[in-house]
């Protein structure tokens, strides 16, 4: 199909649904998410000239994975943004199939961005290819005549390239999987962003650490090597890898030739959080994830009946604290709030449940600081889900009804390396992220409570004392150039 009629289609189909997604009370305020359909990975994530450009992949006439386009916002400030018509559509023998994940970069004024094509023959995948595009606008983009094949010893899972520059060289990795079944990530390098040679396989799973590696991101956080990913076929271990996929990261060093490297780390410890993708802009490492997990309850979301699925994660600013990567939401979020200053309570509870004046709503920042805390702590919100902390484990633990067995409960936990300080919380109509102890962990999480409610109900079990600060937050603008 023609990029015309790709456009032309998807306008109809956004004209036809957006009431309907609009309409949903489980909409989202402040986070993207795609017109209509499906959005999943963040791509080209980009601060060009003045706007940050935000890159999607796209779904847009279904609310399943299959074909997709990139979809394309941009915005100065991540107040208002503009929704373009999509960058990047099928129209070319290798892409057939979907414009897949990929990265953006700025050479000589112009914005390159690079993605995979993806083919498939009877639903099985058939090969992908890295490709590039150019645009002069940041518009309409211009495909390029690049194409990169798998090297040998790689199966047809090849994908995701993400490009960055070191002093006079590109550099691009590539999520693959090994003949072997093995995930892995491939190093390649060019002089002209044109011609790419292979360097070697950059990491490369152990037997535990999964079939396939997507979504390899490499970048320098306070001098250290961190190459994050989306590793799939880890096998759930205690309280750790306990959604189908993970994402995380590993921290590495150059040694002579080679390039060593720790274990795998977890970035988030909530239910939904996948594919995340970084950027440098204005002296920052941002980065932005997808707040939904492949093949994970994906047919349980109750937004499904109007017409959309998923939505992005807030913009994060990631930092090195000497141990981890710290995770905290970019300052530009303050403006989302609807008054400069917080309602702003201190209470004290001892063995008794209770709500705190004022601290209730649906959309909102949330932030506690603790001055001490009893056996036990917890916060239910809007009767569906709970962030409990039990002092004596240093144990927080997220729960909420099962997606697909509302009878059930389920669980995500992380033993704090330290005692619980702080809770930094942003509620949308359907999501939760939690920054813990200034970001040294995050929980991220989709929950559907009955949209009528907003009260936040707190539980001590001893005395606990907590300051508490809550904003209300405003939806960010959109104007659409496809409505
Ligand atoms: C990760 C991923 C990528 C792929 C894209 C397709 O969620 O599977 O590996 O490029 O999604 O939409």
């Amino acid at each position: 199909m023609e990029k015309q009629e790709w456009v032309k289609r998807i306008r109809e189909e956004v004209h036809k649904q957006e009431g309907t997604v609009n309409s949903d009370p489980y909409r989202q305020a402040y986070h993207l998410m795609a017109p209509v359909g499906l959005i999943n990975d963040p791509n080209g994530l980009i601060k060009w000239g003045e706007d940050y450009h935000l890159f999607f992949q796209w779904s847009p006439f279904k609310t399943g994975h299959g074909t997709k386009v990139w979809g394309h916002y941009h915005t100065k400030d991540f107040v208002h943004y503009t929704l373009e018509e999509p960058a990047l559509v099928p129209s070319e023998w290798y892409d057939k199939d979907g414009c897949f994940s990929g990265s953006a970069i700025e050479e000589q004024g112009m914005l390159h961005l690079f993605y995979t094509g993806h083919t498939e023959e009877n639903g099985e995948i058939l090969e992908e290819y890295q490709a590039s595009a150019v645009s002069e606008d940041g518009r309409t983009f211009r495909k390029q005549e690049m194409l990169l094949e798998r090297p040998e010893g790689i199966t047809p899972h090849f994908r995701d390239p993400k490009v960055w520059k070191e002093g006079q060289r590109w550099y691009m990795v590539v999520g693959a999987q090994t003949e072997e079944k093995r995930g892995a990530v491939l190093l390649y390098e060019s002089s002209d962003l044109k011609q790419w040679s292979y360097v070697k396989r950059l990491a490369e799973a152990l037997q535990e650490e999964g079939y396939m590696w997507e979504c390899p991101d490499f970048f320098r956080l306070d001098g250290l090597d961190i190459l994050m990913f989306s590793p799939q076929g880890i096998a759930p271990d205690d309280i750790s890898f306990q959604n189908t996929y993970q994402a995380g990261y590993v921290i590495g060093r150059q040694k002579g030739a080679q390039w060593e490297r720790g274990d795998f780390r977890e970035l988030d410890r909530g239910f939904e959080f996948y594919a995340p993708q970084t950027f440098e802009a204005d002296g920052r490492r941002l980065m932005i994830g997808w707040m939904g997990v492949p093949d994970q309850y994906e047919e349980a979301h109750p937004t499904l009946q109007n017409q959309w699925i998923h939505s992005w994660t807030l913009p994060r600013e990631l930092a090195w604290n000497g141990e981890r990567i710290v995770q905290t939401p970019i300052a530009e979020t303050k403006a989302w709030r609807t008054s400069e200053l917080p309602v702003s309570r201190t209470e004290t509870i001892e063995n008794d449940q209770r709500e705190v004046e004022d601290i209730n709503g649906r959309v909102m920042e949330v932030a506690i600081d603790f001055e001490q805390i009893g056996d036990m702590w917890a916060v239910e919100m809007f009767h569906e889900a709970s962030l409990s902390y039990k002092k004596s484990r240093n144990l927080l633990t997220l729960s909420r009804p099962h997606p697909e067995d509302a009878e059930q409960t389920q669980f995500r936990h992380v033993q704090l390396d330290k005692p619980l300080k702080s809770l930094h919380m942003f509620f949308d109509h359907s999501s939760l992220e939690v920054f813990v102890n200034d970001g040294e962990e995050v929980f991220t999480s989709r929950i559907f409570a009955d949209a009528a409610l907003t009260d936040l109900a707190f539980t001590s079990l001893g005395a606990s004392t907590f300051h508490v600060k809550k904003w209300d937050l405003a939806p960010v603008e959109i104007e659409s150039e496809l409505s």
